[in-house]
């Protein structure tokens, strides 16, 4: 541990949901990775998913971003005042309404500089055209210009300024992760689901990532963390979500959700899941 004090969460500006899942039901097969689950996410709010391994954290997010579709539930968001239906839309169509994702498998161009992986988020929102980029105006190389600083300047706020001409692949481990973020953060979110961005992560990047998580909040952006450790949970956010087995077992502020003996059991039931537990 480093002797630096972790900053408690901010407190909150509620402004009604930014998020409403209803009752997400996925199986695959025999198999049921999702069961009726709801949650409600504050705007502006850190909201956090946690739950053993298997619970189905990483499907909820796939539902939510177009990866699965669920045979029943739905998932409404406000990118602004009216709200839309997540649920049956593309990954891309997805992205473009406001909601951006990690991966709990980096999914990064390893050959691409740092800057160039962050350039392919921002084009994801970026203005439809073909023709653009085929006639080199003024305002075109403006618009590329803009582009750039923009992805310098969110390389900076995840702090790797320094690593921008780097290829992902020469990055180290909790780079990369920090990265991902940077990208994500280019389509101009206003939802931000994190899948597990502490993994691996010394315990100088986890004091790091929950001043980051804090930085993102601070910029008016809603982050839905899937995260194991409780510790860094407590220290980013004022709502917990616990999963097992497809279910919502239970949901409340950190220190609730702790002494809950359902959540007690659902992580010391599995002897594999002790040092994972809360
Ligand atoms: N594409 C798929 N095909 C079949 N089963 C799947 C698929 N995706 C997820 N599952 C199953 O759904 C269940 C939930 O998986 P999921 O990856 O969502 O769990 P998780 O909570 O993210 O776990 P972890 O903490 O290990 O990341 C698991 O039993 C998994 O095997
Ligand atoms: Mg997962």
């Amino acid at each position: 541990m480093t002797g630096r004090p972790i900053p408690g969460p901010r407190p909150s500006t509620t402004l009604g949901p930014v998020l409403d899942v209803r009752d997400v039901t996925l199986r695959f097969g025999g198999l049921t990775s999702l069961d009726g689950v709801s949650l409600r996410q504050d705007r502006g709010s850190v909201l956090a998913v946690i739950g053993p391994n298997g619970a189905g954290k990483t499907s909820l997010f796939n539902c939510l971003t177009g990866a699965y579709r669920p045979q029943r539930g739905s998932a409404r968001f406000w990118p602004a005042d009216d709200g839309v239906e997540l649920v049956g839309r593309s990954p891309h169509r997805v992205a473009r309404l406001g909601v951006a994702r990690t991966f709990q498998n980096i999914r990064l161009f390893p050959e691409m500089s740092a800057v160039e992986n962050v350039q392919v988020g921002v084009e994801v929102r970026a203005r439809p055209g073909a023709l653009r980029g085929l006639l080199p105006t003024r305002a075109v190389r403006r618009e590329e210009r803009e582009t750039l600083d923009r992805c310098h300047e969110l390389l900076d706020f995840v702090g790797l300024g320094h690593r921008a001409e780097r290829p992902a692949a020469a990055l180290a481990y909790g780079e990369q992760r920090r990265l991902e973020i940077a990208r994500a953060l280019g389509t101009s979110p206003s939802l931000l689901l994190l899948d597990e961005p502490a993994a691996g992560a010394t315990a100088a990047e986890r004091t790091d990532l929950v001043t980051l998580i804090h930085a993102i909040a601070g910029r008016g952006i809603s982050v839905l963390l899937i995260e194991h450790d409780i510790r860094l949970v407590a220290a980013v956010a004022r709502a917990i979500v616990v999963l097992n087995f497809g279910r919502v077992i239970a949901a409340g502020r950190p220190d609730e959700v702790r002494a809950d003996p359902a959540v007690v059991e659902a992580y010391l039931g599995e002897p594999d899941e002790r040092r994972d537990g809360p």
